[in-house]
Parts: structure tokens; C-alpha cells; sequence
């Protein structure tokens, strides 16, 4: 799909590859350029030309000037030259003729592209670590990199989502001690993690006066590691017990993985990856531990064995990478976690690069910020972390009430609470950049009349209201005659950059932009909304062109909650 700043962009090039011999920017770097400006008193698209001042050796003035000549066409109505920028409108021929009845008839799937066809990209996300608590500081991996597959999907990419569980790891012997000395097991299927999270909170406290128990922690470790039947079964249902609480959380979320393959999975792998290393003279033993050494690209180590020969999380992490390039012979490999993990990352792909695997450059790593919590009195038994299904419970309590008192009389007030509670977090938490930490403020992502989840869901009902009381959405052939007020020209130009927003979020791989977007879209249509009569209007043909024009908006709404998992509710 051609989006409208490369049309204009693929024009501009033409004219500019003819003022100069050797063409320094390609047609998408001048698309780049475009600017969308704050007031479009001026223009709907402004083009900055002291951007080609130096290359065409001309004043900024003279290139608008030039680059003006014969631009108008179905889709630019005039380009205008405003000292050194060149101003452009949209043609409102396009923008009611075309473009309206284009996003009516692809529905849901206006703005999406196919350029990732035949390509895969599996995405590392989620991944909590088992039998520990599932914090909030999981909610950005999980969210993220949820989005980012609904994303990469949206352009074509065929998409793998794996969870790669904490499933293996020293704790599980102070797990096992736990649940033998005093677990029970009734309990633990009633109370699921909270009951395992209760073991392994004891475990420490009784370590701290019985030293010991560390010791025999790491014996039922090294059980484990052999296979005893009696760990293997324990550590199996901890692992059970843990995915079957996950997955509410999944649930609510309308998040699904294609594997759950986690770091246990490896363990039988890392040996040959050990090998190979030693094989390529990439393995120095420091201290008993098998390293590589990274000191020349300014890193420290990369620990691969720890001095008692057990693996450890890099190396889990290189044996998973090259069991999926063998297994998804991936384009890409997407990992989203905390920034905290970000030298982690770079230090073992640099182990991939050097040990001569070129598709190293293909493995990404997508770091997001902290997240602290304010104003919620939300604390747990495990001290001051804050598990994610409460902060849910407690959102989605606080819709009830506030819908109870809104709409006492709505249906399925449960299910939609459920989808705004849930929502109004994901929302707030998306519509930051994620590289930025978080202060969470309940309160604030609940408000119905702020920048919130809520207030997006809302807007999205309304429009599914307005279009059950129109009767349906009318079969019209809509043209610029038919933009009677200023709103319906701005939201048409709004439903119009969906697929540029589509490309900036994966290019930045940011559902931050998808988010603020929406909240763009929904101010326009609230705007239109309160200016003008939809259904209600006078007029037959304004009428349906105004139901039309809010079932575009529906369909925009629609595709953008589903990138950022978000649910869509039809009445609130
Ligand atoms: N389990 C880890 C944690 O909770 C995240 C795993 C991320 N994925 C990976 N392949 N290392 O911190």
C-alpha cells in the first residue's frame, strides 16, 4: 500500500533527481523529511527545502519553486510554495472519493502492508520466571512484545511468539526443599503461585536462620539436574501449576503464544554449544567458569559455565537462538525486556558474531524502562512487588463501580469491565515511549475523560452505537461535495495517516505510536461528534455520509486497539 507521504515523497524525488546529477537521498529519505504541521492553516503537509539547499546549491525559496511544478494530481490538490517550505494540500477528491471508501471496504485491515511476506520473525516475550511472582515488571514485556507481533503481523511477517519461561535455574532446588519440609499439596493447587511464592518467601526466611538449607537446596538441584524421578515430577508441576495462573493473566489480555518452550528446553543444548565455542578457540576458562572474553569490544565476559560446569542464562540464551534459526530459520529475533537486561544482551550477540553465524545481526534487542507504582495501597505477601492479576483485580473492581454508577443498566457489565479495567493499564502503559520509566498511577489510567484506555474504548462504543442506530452502514459512493464541515475534512485526513503510524511503530518498534495515535483519532472524532449531527442530521445524504465517515473511524479504532491489545467493547 502507498501511503500519501510516499506518493508526495515519490513525486518530490522525481523533480529532484532532475535538478541534480547524482542524487544523494532516495524518494524515502525525502519522506522523512515531511512534516505534517501543527496548524494546517497553511497546508495539510509542509516539505522543508533548505533540507536540499546544499546539494542543489540554490536558497531554499527557489527549490520550493521548483519542486512545485506540476505536483498536482489526484492526491495533492495544490503545493504552494511559504518562503523555504513547500505546503501541499490533500486533495479532499481523494480523501472522500477514495480514501473513505477504501477504509470501509478493507475494514479492519486498512493500514496494513505486505512487505514482510515470506518472512518470519520470532519474538521473545513475557517469559516470567516460574514459581516467583508475576510482577508488574512483567507487564511491559508482555505487553510490548505482544503488540510488536500484532505489529509484524500487520505487514505481513509471519510471527512466532515464544515464552521463554524461567523454568530452570538454582531456585528450584530451594522450591523443592520448600514444598517438602512444608509444602502441601491440596494448598498449592488451591493457592497456585501465591501458594508457591508463600514456599519460596519461607524458604528464605528459614534460610536466614538455618544456613544449611542452602546447602540442601542445591543438592535437590543437582537431583534435578540428574533427572530424579521425584524433583522431576515436583518441578513439572510447578511449571504446570505457574503456565495454568499465567494464563488468566494471558486471558484478559487476549494473549497467545505459539511456544512455551523456556530455558529448560536448552539445557541439554548448551554442551554442544560449549563445544563449538571451544572448537572456534572462543572459550577461556576464569576462575573454574568458562568465559568469553569480550574485553576488546568493551565488555566484560560473557559467562557460559559456571565454575561447577552448570549453565547459566547467556548460554541457555545462544543454544535457544541457534535451535530457532535451525527450527524457524528466522529473518528476525525480536527480544523485549527490561533495560536492565540490555548488556546481557549485547554481550552474547557477540558471541553469535564471533562465532562466524552472520544472521547475528538479526537478533534485536528491544529494552523498556521501570516501572514504579504510586498512589495504589497495592502490596503482597511477597513484600512490596506488585503481582499483576491484583493490580487487574483492583482495576477492574473500580470499573464496576464507576460503570454501576455511569450505566447501571449495561449487560455483561463483568466482561466489559473486564476489557476496560485490563485496557485502561495496558493503555497507560503503551501510550508511554518504552524506554521511559513509569510512575503507575491507577486513578489517572482509569479517568474516563483523560488520554486514557477508558476514554478510547468509550469513543470506540460510541461509534458502534451511532452506527446500530443509523441502521447499519449506508452504501454510499461519497465525493468532496459531501465534506460540508471542517471536522469531516480533519478526520478524514486523521483515518488517512494510519498506515504511515503503522510504519513508524515498527520501524521504532514503539506501541507508543499506535497508542497516541488512537488519541488523536478519538479527539477528531469527539470534535466532529459535538459540531456536527450524525444521525440525527437533516439531510438524507449528509446523514449517511456522516455514519459512514464514523464507521471508518470504527474500522481505524478497531485494527489499532487489536495492535496493542486492547479490547474493543461495543457498548460501555
Ligand atoms: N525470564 C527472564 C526474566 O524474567 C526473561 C527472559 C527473556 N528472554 C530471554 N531469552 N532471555 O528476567
Amino acid at each position: 500500500m502507498l501511503t500519501i507521504k510516499k506518493h508526495i515523497a515519490e513525486k518530490l524525488w522525481d523533480k529532484y533527481s532532475s535538478l541534480c546529477e547524482n542524487p544523494s537521498l532516495s524518494a524515502d529519505e525525502l519522506a522523512g523529511f515531511l512534516e505534517y504541521p501543527p496548524d494546517d492553516k497553511l497546508g495539510d503537509l509542509a516539505f522543508p527545502c533548505f533540507k536540499l539547499s546544499k546539494e542543489l546549491r540554490k536558497a531554499p525559496p527557489a527549490i520550493a519553486a521548483a519542486l512545485s511544478e506540476g505536483l498536482s494530481d489526484g492526491i495533492i490538490k495544490e503545493a504552494t510554495v511559504a518562503g523555504g517550505y513547500l505546503n501541499l494540500r490533500i486533495n479532499p477528491e481523494y480523501l472522500a472519493g477514495k480514501l473513505l471508501p477504501e477504509i470501509l471496504e478493507k475494514g479492519e485491515s486498512y493500514g496494513s502492508f505486505d512487505f514482510g511476506k515470506g518472512k518470519t520473525v520470532v519474538l521473545d516475550y513475557s517469559s516470567p520466571n516460574v514459581a516467583k511472582p508475576f510482577h508488574i515488571g512483567h507487564l511491559g514485556t508482555t505487553v510490548i512484545g505482544h503488540s510488536l507481533k500484532m505489529l509484524y503481523q500487520f505487514v505481513g511477517y509471519k510471527c512466532i511468539g515464544v515464552n521463554h519461561l524461567g523454568d530452570w535455574g538454582t531456585q528450584f532446588g530451594k522450591m523443592i526443599v520448600a514444598y517438602k519440609k512444608w509444602g502441601d499439596h491440596d494448598a498449592v493447587e488451591r493457592g497456585q503461585c501465591d501458594e508457591l511464592v508463600a514456599l519460596y518467601v519461607k524458604f528464605h526466611e528459614e534460610a536466614e536462620k538455618h544456613p544449611e538449607l542452602e546447602d540442601e537446596a542445591r543438592r535437590e538441584f543437582t537431583k534435578l539436574e540428574h533427572h530424579d524421578e521425584e524433583n522431576m515430577k515436583l518441578w513439572k508441576w510447578f511449571i504446570d501449576i505457574s503456565i495454568r495462573e499465567y494464563q488468566k493473566t494471558y486471558d484478559q489480555l487476549g494473549i497467545t503464544f505459539d511456544s512455551y518452550k523456556g530455558e529448560s528446553f536448552y539445557y541439554d543444548r548448551v554442551p554442544a554449544v560449549v563445544d563449538e565455542l571451544r572448537a572456534k578457540g572462543l572459550l577461556k576458562i576464569d576462575d573454574g567458569a568458562s568465559i568469553v572474553d569480550l574485553e576488546k569490544y568493551g565488555m566484560p565476559p560473557c559467562l557460559i559455565l559456571k565454575n561447577d560446569g552448570s549453565s547459566i542464562y547467556p548460554s541457555r540464551d545462544i543454544a535457544a537462538a541457534i535451535y530457532r534459526k535451525e527450527t524457524y530459520d528466522f529473518d528476525k529475533c525480536v527480544y523485549v525486556t527490561s533495560a536492565g537486561q540490555s548488556l546481557h544482551f549485547r554481550q552474547w550477540f557477540k558471541v553469535v558474531e564471533l562465532m562466524g553465524y552472520d544472521w547475528a545481526k538479526d537478533l534485536i534487542h528491544v529494552p523498556y524502562g521501570t516501572v514504579s507504582i504510586n498512589g495504589s495501597k497495592l502490596s503482597t505477601r511477597a513484600g512490596n512487588v506488585v503481582i499483576l492479576k491484583e493490580l487487574f483485580a483492583e482495576s477492574i473492581e473500580k470499573v464496576k463501580e464507576i460503570m454501576t454508577e455511569k450505566n447501571p443498566d449495561l449487560e455483561n457489565k463483568d466482561e466489559i469491565a473486564e476489557a476496560v479495567g485490563v485496557g485502561a493499564i495496558v493503555f497507560y502503559y503503551l501510550s508511554n515511549s518504552r524506554i521511559k520509566d513509569i510512575n503507575f498511577v491507577l486513578e489517572d489510567a482509569l479517568n474516563f475523560d483523560g488520554n486514557t484506555g477508558p476514554y478510547a474504548q468509550y469513543t470506540y462504543a460510541r461509534t458502534c452505537s451511532l452506527i446500530s442506530k443509523a441502521g447499519g452502514v449506508p452504501d454510499i459512493k461519497p465525493d468532496a461535495a459531501d465534506i460540508t464541515d471542517p471536522t469531516e475534512a480533519e478526520l478524514l485526513k486523521t483515518l488517512s495517516i494510519f498506515p504511515e503510524k503503522v510504519l513508524s511503530a515498527i520501524d521504532e518498534l514503539e506501541p507508543s505510536v499506535i497508542a497516541r495515535y488512537i488519541l488523536d483519532v478519538c479527539a477528531v472524532f469527539n470534535r466532529f461528534y459535538h459540531e456536527c449531527q450524525i444521525v440525527t442530521a437533516p439531510d438524507a445524504r449528509v446523514r449517511d455520509f456522516r455514519v459512514a465517515l464514523t464507521a471508518a473511524v470504527k474500522n481505524v479504532l478497531g485494527a489499532a486497539f487489536g495492535l496493542i491489545c486492547m479490547k474493543k467493547t461495543e457498548k460501555i
